[in-house]
């Protein structure tokens, strides 16, 4: 059995930033109150046209050039997102074409924020068993298409972004060494996509019928914090090692309280948590993969760290995956 690992990492993140002072001209809000009550200051929002593809290609391009990969030698591409240009052809198709990987095999992953590990998962075992030699794996969401932008309790919370990155078979001590995957369908009415009278950004004037996101946020917030804690402990005990071995946890980025309360629970110390909220928002599956890309290039996370990847999502689902770089 191969051993793999991240060997390229990519990211796009959208030009068009709207801060919490923007938010406060569009609904009853403060900058004080989602700076405390999330910690976010600004997201990115894609530009008028920009396709959730053009992200997805974008961060794509980046990952494999950073792993020396030639397109036409890619074997597998998998996109996480739950925001794609439309039902068919998938994201990955659309990325698979743009990038001329002609011989690569393409599908996505609904996993809404657990996208990004529930896909990274799915292509190690195809390269752990020897199916394909590499794979790209990809989170691109263009998500605020599903903000209703009359809503105070949501429309604050969600960005758009892409990270990618390439695996391969590395070394037998390095690598993807567990991995955590769960799913609690009894909670998926905490968040979900409903159809309904909503106000486009941009056009206050008119108000559409429109699929978007309608979220119990106190509950999905208990929830999300005892299932994040939960996850990092089962995969860390499955890669043999103990909460105090990681030297970087990189979590998925909801809200600043949650990565918080799960830090207190698993008494890792604050420092050792890669944290972007306040740049970006909730990107969903593409947090963190572009959280896992900033926290490489600032060498939050250096060659022979350990790493926990955990996240929770619409679903609910969870996941966690422990890495040493
Ligand atoms: N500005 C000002 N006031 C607000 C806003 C806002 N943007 N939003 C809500 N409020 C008000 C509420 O109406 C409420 O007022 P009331 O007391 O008069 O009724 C008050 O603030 C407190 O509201 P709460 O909902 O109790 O606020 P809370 O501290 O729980 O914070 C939040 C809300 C930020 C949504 C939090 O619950 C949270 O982050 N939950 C998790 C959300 C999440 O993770 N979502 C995505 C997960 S799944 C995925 O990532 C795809």
């Amino acid at each position: 059995m191969n051993n793999v690992g991240i060997v390229g990492l990519g990211h796009y993140l959208p030009k068009r930033r709207l801060t919490n002072l923007d938010l406060e001209k569009m609904v009853k809000t403060s900058d004080e109150w989602i700076t405390t009550r999330t910690g976010i200051k600004e997201r990115r929002i894609a530009e008028k046209g920009e396709k959730n593809s053009d992200m997805a290609v974008k961060a794509a391009r980046e990952a494999i050039k950073n792993a020396r990969l030639d397109p036409e030698r890619l074997e597998l591409i998998i996109v996480a997102t739950i925001s794609p240009d439309s039902s068919f052809p998938s994201l990955a198709c659309l990325v698979q074409k743009a990038i001329h990987a002609r011989k690569a095999a393409a599908f996505d992953v609904s996993a809404a924020c657990s996208g990004f590990l529930y896909a990274l998962t799915t292509a190690k075992q195809f390269i752990q068993t020897g199916l394909y030699k590499n794979a790209l794996v990809i989170a691109s969401e263009k998500i605020t298409s599903y903000v209703d932008w009359n809503d105070r309790n949501t429309c604050i919370l969600f960005g758009d972004g892409a990270g990618a990155c390439v695996l391969a078979p590395v070394r037998k001590d390095r690598g993807i060494l567990s991995e955590y995957l769960h799913a609690q369908g009894h909670f998926g009415d905490l968040m979900m996509v409903v159809a309904g009278e909503r106000e486009p950004l941009d056009q206050k004037t008119k108000t559409i019928l429109l699929p978007h996101i309608a979220m119990q946020g106190q509950e999905l917030f208990r929830v999300a914090v005892h299932s994040m804690a939960e996850a990092v402990e089962i995969a860390v005990h499955k890669a043999g090692l103990k909460l105090s071995d990681i030297d970087c946890v990189v979590p998925h980025q909801a809200n600043d309280r949650i990565i918080t309360a799960v830090a207190r629970q698993l008494e890792i110390p604050k420092d050792k948590i890669f944290v972007n909220i306040d740049k970006y928002g909730n990107m969903s599956a593409a947090s963190i993969a572009v959280a896992l890309y900033e926290a490489v290039k600032e060498k939050r996370i250096q060659k022979g760290d350990i790493v926990a990847l955990v996240t929770f999502g619409a679903g609910l689902v969870s996941a966690a995956n422990v890495v040493r770089w």
